[in-house]
Protein backbone atom coordinates (compact mmCIF):
# COMPACT_ATOMS: atom_id res chain seq x y z
CA UNK A 1 0.00 0.00 0.00
CA UNK A 2 1.28 3.65 -0.88
CA UNK A 3 -0.76 5.51 1.17
CA UNK A 4 0.82 8.06 4.24
CA UNK A 5 2.89 9.49 1.82
CA UNK A 6 2.90 13.05 2.86
CA UNK A 7 3.15 12.25 7.14
CA UNK A 8 6.03 14.74 6.85
CA UNK A 9 3.25 17.64 5.28
CA UNK A 10 0.24 16.57 8.37
CA UNK A 11 3.77 17.07 10.54
CA UNK A 12 4.58 20.61 9.40
CA UNK A 13 0.30 21.35 8.82
CA UNK A 14 -0.43 21.23 12.26
CA UNK A 15 2.71 21.80 13.83
CA UNK A 16 2.85 18.50 16.01
CA UNK A 17 5.67 17.93 17.96
CA UNK A 18 5.19 14.39 19.01
CA UNK A 19 8.87 12.50 17.72
CA UNK A 20 7.08 9.48 16.66
CA UNK A 21 5.28 11.12 13.91
CA UNK A 22 8.66 12.45 12.64
CA UNK A 23 9.67 9.64 13.02
CA UNK A 24 7.30 7.82 10.81
CA UNK A 25 7.37 10.50 8.11
CA UNK A 26 10.72 8.91 7.76
CA UNK A 27 10.11 5.71 7.40
CA UNK A 28 9.08 4.10 4.37
CA UNK A 29 5.06 4.32 3.04
CA UNK A 30 3.94 0.91 4.14
CA UNK A 31 1.06 -0.31 6.43
CA UNK A 32 3.09 -0.69 9.48
CA UNK A 33 3.98 2.90 9.33
CA UNK A 34 0.57 3.62 9.15
CA UNK A 35 -0.64 1.80 12.03
CA UNK A 36 2.43 3.81 13.56
CA UNK A 37 -0.17 7.21 13.47
CA UNK A 38 -2.78 5.17 15.68
CA UNK A 39 -1.46 4.81 19.16
CA UNK A 40 -4.35 2.83 20.50
CA UNK A 41 -3.33 0.06 18.16
CA UNK A 42 -0.32 -0.61 20.01
CA UNK A 43 -2.01 -1.59 23.26
CA UNK A 44 -2.80 -4.88 24.27
CA UNK A 45 -6.42 -6.31 25.19
CA UNK A 46 -6.34 -9.53 27.28
CA UNK A 47 -2.56 -9.50 27.24
CA UNK A 48 -2.77 -9.96 23.87
CA UNK A 49 -1.78 -7.70 20.79
CA UNK A 50 -5.08 -5.74 20.06
CA UNK A 51 -6.52 -6.79 16.66
CA UNK A 52 -9.33 -4.16 16.14
CA UNK A 53 -11.51 -5.21 13.93
CA UNK A 54 -14.61 -3.00 14.48
CA UNK A 55 -13.93 -0.42 12.21
CA UNK A 56 -17.37 -0.04 10.79
CA UNK A 57 -18.62 1.19 14.66
CA UNK A 58 -16.33 3.44 14.75
CA UNK A 59 -12.35 3.76 13.60
CA UNK A 60 -9.33 4.60 15.44
CA UNK A 61 -7.70 8.17 15.62
CA UNK A 62 -4.64 8.84 14.27
CA UNK A 63 -2.06 10.91 16.74
CA UNK A 64 -2.83 14.21 14.57
CA UNK A 65 -6.13 14.29 15.41
CA UNK A 66 -5.91 13.40 18.91
CA UNK A 67 -3.08 16.40 18.88
CA UNK A 68 -5.69 18.85 16.94
CA UNK A 69 -8.10 18.58 19.86
CA UNK A 70 -5.42 19.04 22.49
CA UNK A 71 -4.45 21.87 21.31
CA UNK A 72 -7.39 23.42 20.72
CA UNK A 73 -8.05 22.85 24.31
CA UNK A 74 -4.62 24.42 25.42
CA UNK A 75 -4.64 27.32 23.17
CA UNK A 76 -7.71 28.41 21.58
CA UNK A 77 -10.64 27.03 23.19
CA UNK A 78 -13.31 29.45 23.70
CA UNK A 79 -17.03 30.24 22.12
CA UNK A 80 -17.04 30.54 18.03
CA UNK A 81 -19.07 33.29 15.77
CA UNK A 82 -19.55 35.24 18.91
CA UNK A 83 -16.45 37.08 20.33
CA UNK A 84 -14.55 39.60 19.72
CA UNK A 85 -11.22 38.14 21.45
CA UNK A 86 -8.45 36.65 20.30
CA UNK A 87 -9.29 33.33 21.11
CA UNK A 88 -13.06 32.85 20.07
CA UNK A 89 -11.14 34.57 16.40
CA UNK A 90 -8.79 31.35 16.66
CA UNK A 91 -11.35 28.83 17.64
CA UNK A 92 -13.68 30.24 14.95
CA UNK A 93 -11.07 30.22 12.40
CA UNK A 94 -10.00 26.58 12.91
CA UNK A 95 -13.61 25.44 13.06
CA UNK A 96 -14.88 27.30 10.03
CA UNK A 97 -11.05 26.34 8.30
CA UNK A 98 -12.38 22.50 8.53
CA UNK A 99 -15.57 23.43 7.30
CA UNK A 100 -13.46 24.55 4.45
CA UNK A 101 -11.65 21.13 4.37
CA UNK A 102 -14.58 19.03 4.55
CA UNK A 103 -16.20 21.58 1.58
CA UNK A 104 -12.99 20.25 -0.87
CA UNK A 105 -13.04 17.05 0.65
CA UNK A 106 -16.16 15.96 -0.65
CA UNK A 107 -16.18 18.51 -3.74
CA UNK A 108 -19.10 20.43 -2.45
CA UNK A 109 -20.07 23.18 -4.72
CA UNK A 110 -19.83 25.53 -1.73
CA UNK A 111 -19.01 26.18 1.76
CA UNK A 112 -23.10 26.62 2.81
CA UNK A 113 -23.85 23.38 1.77
CA UNK A 114 -21.71 21.55 4.39
CA UNK A 115 -23.62 21.53 7.69
CA UNK A 116 -22.11 20.61 10.69
CA UNK A 117 -24.41 18.22 13.09
CA UNK A 118 -23.71 15.48 15.56
CA UNK A 119 -23.62 12.42 12.90
CA UNK A 120 -25.23 10.47 10.30
CA UNK A 121 -28.05 10.07 12.87
CA UNK A 122 -29.02 13.54 12.76
CA UNK A 123 -28.52 14.56 9.75
CA UNK A 124 -31.01 11.95 8.03
CA UNK A 125 -33.18 12.97 11.00
CA UNK A 126 -32.55 16.85 9.84
CA UNK A 127 -33.55 16.40 6.18
CA UNK A 128 -36.87 13.78 7.37
CA UNK A 129 -37.80 16.60 9.65
CA UNK A 130 -37.52 19.76 7.52
CA UNK A 131 -37.42 18.81 3.73
CA UNK A 132 -39.96 16.12 4.43
CA UNK A 133 -42.80 17.64 6.44
CA UNK A 134 -42.02 20.42 4.01
CA UNK A 135 -42.94 18.06 0.89
CA UNK A 136 -44.36 14.57 1.86
CA UNK A 137 -48.54 14.68 2.00
CA UNK A 138 -51.12 11.91 2.84
CA UNK A 139 -50.64 9.36 0.11
CA UNK A 140 -47.39 9.89 -0.54
CA UNK A 141 -44.59 7.51 -0.65
CA UNK A 142 -40.52 7.78 0.92
CA UNK A 143 -38.29 4.80 -0.99
CA UNK A 144 -35.94 3.26 1.43
CA UNK A 145 -34.10 0.09 0.80
CA UNK A 146 -33.78 -3.22 2.50
CA UNK A 147 -30.36 -3.00 3.33
CA UNK A 148 -30.70 0.37 5.50
CA UNK A 149 -29.49 1.21 8.98
CA UNK A 150 -32.45 2.03 11.67
CA UNK A 151 -31.03 5.75 11.15
CA UNK A 152 -32.47 5.12 7.40
CA UNK A 153 -35.68 3.66 8.69
CA UNK A 154 -36.88 5.35 11.48
CA UNK A 155 -36.96 9.07 10.98
CA UNK A 156 -38.80 8.15 7.26
CA UNK A 157 -41.10 6.21 9.32
CA UNK A 158 -41.90 8.94 12.05
CA UNK A 159 -42.73 11.28 9.18
CA UNK A 160 -44.68 9.08 7.36
CA UNK A 161 -46.90 8.39 10.53
CA UNK A 162 -47.56 12.10 10.68
CA UNK A 163 -48.16 12.64 7.23
CA UNK A 164 -50.02 9.36 6.68
CA UNK A 165 -47.41 8.67 3.85
CA UNK A 166 -46.41 4.90 2.77
CA UNK A 167 -42.75 3.80 2.93
CA UNK A 168 -41.71 1.61 0.36
CA UNK A 169 -38.80 -0.41 0.29
CA UNK A 170 -36.41 -1.48 -2.75
CA UNK A 171 -35.80 -5.35 -1.94
CA UNK A 172 -32.72 -7.42 -2.31
CA UNK A 173 -31.19 -10.83 -3.35
CA UNK A 174 -29.41 -13.41 -1.23
CA UNK A 175 -26.26 -11.67 -2.17
CA UNK A 176 -26.97 -8.62 -0.34
CA UNK A 177 -27.33 -6.87 -3.17
CA UNK A 178 -30.64 -3.96 -4.39
CA UNK A 179 -33.12 -5.42 -6.94
CA UNK A 180 -32.59 -2.55 -9.58
CA UNK A 181 -35.53 -3.25 -11.72
CA UNK A 182 -37.89 -3.43 -8.81
CA UNK A 183 -36.46 0.21 -7.94
CA UNK A 184 -37.33 1.20 -11.10
CA UNK A 185 -40.78 0.09 -10.92
CA UNK A 186 -41.42 2.04 -7.11
CA UNK A 187 -40.47 5.17 -8.19
CA UNK A 188 -43.57 7.11 -9.30
CA UNK A 189 -45.08 9.92 -9.14
CA UNK A 190 -46.10 9.67 -5.56
CA UNK A 191 -42.32 9.54 -4.14
CA UNK A 192 -41.42 12.55 -2.76
CA UNK A 193 -37.93 11.35 -1.79
CA UNK A 194 -35.83 8.28 -1.98
CA UNK A 195 -33.20 7.67 1.09
CA UNK A 196 -30.46 4.95 0.35
CA UNK A 197 -27.24 4.12 1.71
CA UNK A 198 -24.00 4.40 -0.13
CA UNK A 199 -22.37 1.18 1.67
CA UNK A 200 -24.24 -1.31 3.55
CA UNK A 201 -22.64 -1.14 7.80
CA UNK A 202 -24.13 -5.28 8.11
CA UNK A 203 -23.53 -6.53 4.44
CA UNK A 204 -20.90 -4.45 2.71
CA UNK A 205 -22.62 -4.07 -0.53
CA UNK A 206 -21.69 -0.94 -2.31
CA UNK A 207 -24.95 0.11 -4.29
CA UNK A 208 -24.55 1.54 -7.42
CA UNK A 209 -25.53 4.86 -5.71
CA UNK A 210 -24.90 7.60 -9.01
CA UNK A 211 -27.23 5.35 -11.10
CA UNK A 212 -30.17 5.45 -8.56
CA UNK A 213 -29.62 8.80 -8.15
CA UNK A 214 -29.65 9.62 -11.90
CA UNK A 215 -32.75 7.32 -11.82
CA UNK A 216 -34.44 9.67 -9.48
CA UNK A 217 -33.57 12.37 -11.02
CA UNK A 218 -35.31 11.27 -14.15
CA UNK A 219 -38.58 11.85 -12.69
CA UNK A 220 -37.52 15.00 -10.55
CA UNK A 221 -37.45 12.78 -7.35
CA UNK A 222 -34.41 13.74 -4.99
CA UNK A 223 -32.15 11.60 -3.03
CA UNK A 224 -30.87 11.56 0.69
CA UNK A 225 -27.14 9.09 0.66
CA UNK A 226 -26.41 8.04 3.97
CA UNK A 227 -22.62 8.09 3.60
CA UNK A 228 -21.51 7.05 6.84
CA UNK A 229 -19.86 3.91 5.56
CA UNK A 230 -18.38 5.17 2.43
CA UNK A 231 -16.71 8.19 2.97
CA UNK A 232 -13.69 6.10 5.13
CA UNK A 233 -13.05 3.82 2.09
CA UNK A 234 -13.69 5.30 -1.54
CA UNK A 235 -13.45 8.95 -2.45
CA UNK A 236 -16.96 10.63 -2.59
CA UNK A 237 -17.67 13.27 -4.92
CA UNK A 238 -21.25 15.13 -4.47
CA UNK A 239 -20.49 16.87 -7.86
CA UNK A 240 -20.05 13.76 -9.41
CA UNK A 241 -22.77 11.85 -7.27
CA UNK A 242 -25.33 14.54 -7.78
CA UNK A 243 -27.05 13.82 -4.54
CA UNK A 244 -28.91 15.94 -3.00
CA UNK A 245 -28.13 14.83 0.19
CA UNK A 246 -25.31 12.92 1.71
CA UNK A 247 -24.87 12.40 5.18
CA UNK A 248 -21.69 10.80 7.29
CA UNK A 249 -20.05 10.97 10.60
CA UNK A 250 -16.48 12.04 11.13
CA UNK A 251 -15.81 8.96 14.22
CA UNK A 252 -16.42 6.36 11.33
CA UNK A 253 -13.53 8.58 9.19
CA UNK A 254 -10.52 8.12 11.60
CA UNK A 255 -12.19 11.48 13.69
CA UNK A 256 -14.08 12.69 16.52
CA UNK A 257 -17.36 11.51 18.14
CA UNK A 258 -20.38 13.64 18.06
CA UNK A 259 -19.69 15.59 14.91
CA UNK A 260 -20.73 14.69 11.58
CA UNK A 261 -21.76 16.56 8.03
CA UNK A 262 -25.42 16.86 6.23
CA UNK A 263 -24.46 18.10 2.66
CA UNK A 264 -26.81 19.57 1.03
CA UNK A 265 -27.80 21.00 -2.68
CA UNK A 266 -27.53 24.97 -2.28
CA UNK A 267 -30.85 25.26 -3.48
CA UNK A 268 -32.96 22.50 -1.62
CA UNK A 269 -31.58 23.93 1.81
CA UNK A 270 -32.24 27.85 1.26
CA UNK A 271 -36.04 26.33 0.72
CA UNK A 272 -35.88 24.34 4.00
CA UNK A 273 -37.24 25.32 7.44
CA UNK A 274 -34.46 25.13 10.06
CA UNK A 275 -34.27 22.30 12.26
CA UNK A 276 -34.17 23.74 15.57
CA UNK A 277 -34.45 27.08 16.90
CA UNK A 278 -31.80 28.73 18.97
CA UNK A 279 -28.90 30.93 18.98
CA UNK A 280 -26.25 31.24 16.03
CA UNK A 281 -29.57 30.22 13.66
CA UNK A 282 -30.62 34.03 13.57
CA UNK A 283 -29.62 37.07 12.29
CA UNK A 284 -32.32 38.79 14.75
CA UNK A 285 -34.92 38.06 17.53
CA UNK A 286 -38.13 39.99 18.67
CA UNK A 287 -40.79 38.40 20.07
CA UNK A 288 -43.15 39.50 16.98
CA UNK A 289 -40.44 37.98 14.28
CA UNK A 290 -36.88 36.30 13.98
CA UNK A 291 -35.37 36.41 10.91
CA UNK A 292 -33.10 33.37 10.09
CA UNK A 293 -29.39 32.78 9.76
CA UNK A 294 -27.75 32.78 6.31
CA UNK A 295 -26.61 28.26 5.49
CA UNK A 296 -24.98 26.59 6.75
CA UNK A 297 -25.25 28.62 10.45
CA UNK A 298 -29.38 28.51 9.82
CA UNK A 299 -28.71 24.51 10.51
CA UNK A 300 -26.79 25.35 13.15
CA UNK A 301 -28.27 26.22 16.33
CA UNK A 302 -26.65 26.28 20.01
CA UNK A 303 -22.59 26.24 20.61
CA UNK A 304 -21.84 23.42 18.48
CA UNK A 305 -19.34 20.79 18.98
CA UNK A 306 -15.99 22.90 17.92
CA UNK A 307 -13.29 20.46 19.15
CA UNK A 308 -15.35 17.87 16.91
CA UNK A 309 -15.48 20.15 14.14
CA UNK A 310 -11.51 20.79 14.17
CA UNK A 311 -10.57 16.97 14.99
CA UNK A 312 -12.58 16.02 11.64
CA UNK A 313 -10.66 18.70 10.11
CA UNK A 314 -7.69 16.87 10.82
CA UNK A 315 -8.85 14.17 10.01
CA UNK A 316 -9.55 15.25 6.95
CA UNK A 317 -6.00 16.00 6.19
CA UNK A 318 -4.72 12.84 7.40
CA UNK A 319 -7.19 11.09 4.84
CA UNK A 320 -5.76 13.48 2.22
CA UNK A 321 -2.21 12.93 2.79
CA UNK A 322 -2.89 8.92 1.51
CA UNK A 323 -3.86 7.86 -2.02
CA UNK A 324 -7.05 7.01 -1.57
CA UNK A 325 -7.12 5.05 -4.40
CA UNK A 326 -4.22 2.68 -2.90
CA UNK A 327 -5.96 2.43 0.26
CA UNK A 328 -9.47 1.56 -1.70
CA UNK A 329 -7.03 -1.32 -3.80
CA UNK A 330 -5.47 -2.00 -0.70
CA UNK A 331 -8.74 -2.59 1.40
CA UNK A 332 -10.32 -5.03 -1.56
CA UNK A 333 -6.90 -6.80 -1.72
CA UNK A 334 -7.67 -7.27 2.45
CA UNK A 335 -11.38 -8.50 1.85
CA UNK A 336 -10.34 -11.42 -0.85
CA UNK A 337 -8.45 -12.76 1.51
CA UNK A 338 -9.98 -12.42 4.32
CA UNK A 339 -13.12 -13.84 2.60
CA UNK A 340 -11.15 -16.50 1.31
CA UNK A 341 -9.59 -17.59 4.47
CA UNK A 342 -13.28 -17.40 6.54
CA UNK A 343 -14.51 -19.36 4.04
CA UNK A 344 -12.36 -22.38 4.45
CA UNK A 345 -13.53 -22.14 7.70
CA UNK A 346 -16.28 -25.06 8.55
CA UNK A 347 -19.44 -24.09 9.57
CA UNK A 348 -19.11 -20.54 8.57
CA UNK A 349 -21.04 -18.95 6.16
CA UNK A 350 -20.35 -15.08 5.22
CA UNK A 351 -23.94 -13.03 4.64
CA UNK A 352 -23.49 -10.69 2.27
CA UNK A 353 -21.63 -11.53 -1.03
CA UNK A 354 -22.12 -8.55 -3.18
CA UNK A 355 -20.12 -8.39 -6.43
CA UNK A 356 -18.99 -4.67 -5.38
CA UNK A 357 -18.19 -5.00 -1.36
CA UNK A 358 -16.48 -2.77 1.19
CA UNK A 359 -13.98 -4.60 3.72
CA UNK A 360 -16.85 -5.43 5.75
CA UNK A 361 -17.58 -9.68 6.45
CA UNK A 362 -20.52 -10.62 8.67
CA UNK A 363 -20.74 -14.37 9.44
CA UNK A 364 -22.48 -16.74 11.48
CA UNK A 365 -21.51 -20.04 12.54
CA UNK A 366 -23.33 -23.66 13.07
CA UNK A 367 -24.66 -23.68 16.55
CA UNK A 368 -22.73 -21.09 18.00
CA UNK A 369 -24.33 -17.91 18.76
CA UNK A 370 -22.58 -14.75 17.85
CA UNK A 371 -22.46 -12.82 20.55
CA UNK A 372 -20.55 -15.89 22.06
CA UNK A 373 -18.32 -15.64 19.57
CA UNK A 374 -17.41 -11.84 19.58
CA UNK A 375 -16.94 -12.88 23.03
CA UNK A 376 -14.17 -15.62 22.86
CA UNK A 377 -12.30 -13.75 20.32
CA UNK A 378 -12.30 -11.05 22.45
CA UNK A 379 -10.15 -12.61 24.94
CA UNK A 380 -7.94 -13.53 22.08
CA UNK A 381 -7.71 -9.48 22.04
CA UNK A 382 -9.75 -9.71 19.14
CA UNK A 383 -12.62 -6.60 18.70
CA UNK A 384 -15.47 -7.22 16.16
CA UNK A 385 -18.70 -6.66 15.99
CA UNK A 386 -21.85 -9.04 17.19
CA UNK A 387 -25.58 -8.31 16.78
CA UNK A 388 -28.10 -6.53 14.47
CA UNK A 389 -25.75 -4.27 14.00
CA UNK A 390 -29.21 -1.60 13.82
CA UNK A 391 -29.69 -3.29 11.23
CA UNK A 392 -32.51 -5.78 12.06
CA UNK A 393 -34.42 -5.71 8.82
CA UNK A 394 -31.43 -7.14 7.34
CA UNK A 395 -31.25 -9.62 10.07
CA UNK A 396 -35.06 -10.62 9.11
CA UNK A 397 -34.48 -10.59 5.71
CA UNK A 398 -31.47 -13.35 5.98
CA UNK A 399 -33.48 -15.48 8.77
CA UNK A 400 -30.93 -15.17 11.57
CA UNK A 401 -30.90 -13.12 14.83
CA UNK A 402 -27.66 -11.92 14.59
CA UNK A 403 -24.02 -12.43 12.80
CA UNK A 404 -20.44 -11.89 13.94
CA UNK A 405 -19.01 -9.24 11.71
CA UNK A 406 -15.33 -7.96 11.36
CA UNK A 407 -14.90 -5.21 9.75
CA UNK A 408 -11.31 -3.61 8.05
CA UNK A 409 -9.68 0.12 7.62
CA UNK A 410 -6.46 0.50 5.79
CA UNK A 411 -4.47 -0.33 8.99
CA UNK A 412 -5.33 -3.81 9.30
CA UNK A 413 -3.12 -6.23 8.01
CA UNK A 414 -3.18 -10.07 6.77
CA UNK A 415 -1.65 -11.17 9.79
CA UNK A 416 -4.56 -9.46 11.49
CA UNK A 417 -6.50 -11.60 9.75
CA UNK A 418 -4.54 -14.97 10.25
CA UNK A 419 -5.12 -14.21 13.83
CA UNK A 420 -9.07 -14.08 13.46
CA UNK A 421 -9.18 -17.04 11.65
CA UNK A 422 -7.26 -19.03 14.23
CA UNK A 423 -9.56 -17.11 16.87
CA UNK A 424 -12.44 -18.14 15.00
CA UNK A 425 -11.34 -22.12 15.27
CA UNK A 426 -10.33 -21.46 19.11
CA UNK A 427 -14.26 -20.63 19.38
CA UNK A 428 -15.27 -23.86 17.42
CA UNK A 429 -13.03 -25.74 19.99
CA UNK A 430 -14.78 -24.03 22.66
CA UNK A 431 -17.76 -23.86 21.83
CA UNK A 432 -18.53 -26.30 18.90
N1 LIG B 1 -23.58 1.91 12.70
C1 LIG B 1 -22.46 1.42 13.41
C2 LIG B 1 -22.14 -0.01 13.08
O1 LIG B 1 -22.46 -0.47 12.03
C3 LIG B 1 -22.54 1.67 14.85
O2 LIG B 1 -21.56 -0.70 13.88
Amino acid sequence: MSGCKKAANWKSKMEITATYLADAAKAPVTVESCRFHFPLLRRQVNGKPLVYLDNAATSQKPQIVIDAIMRYYHEENSNIHRGVHYLSTKATEAYEEARIKVQNFINARSMQEVIYVRGTTEAINLVAATYGRMHVTAGDEVVISAMEHHSNIVPWQLLCEEKNAQLRVIPMNDAGELLLDEYERLLSDKTKIVAVTHISNALGTINPVKQMIASAHRRGIPVLVDGAQAVPHIKVDMQDLDCDFYAFSSHKMFGPTGVGVLFGKRELLEKMPPYQGGGDMIKSVTFEKTIYNDLPYRFEAGTPNIEGGIGLGAAIDYMNGMDLNAVAAYERELLAYATVRLKEIPGLTIIGAAKEKASVISFVLDGIHPHDIGTILDYEGIAIRTGHHCAQPVMKRFGIPATARASFAFYNTKEEVDVLVKGIYKVKEVLG
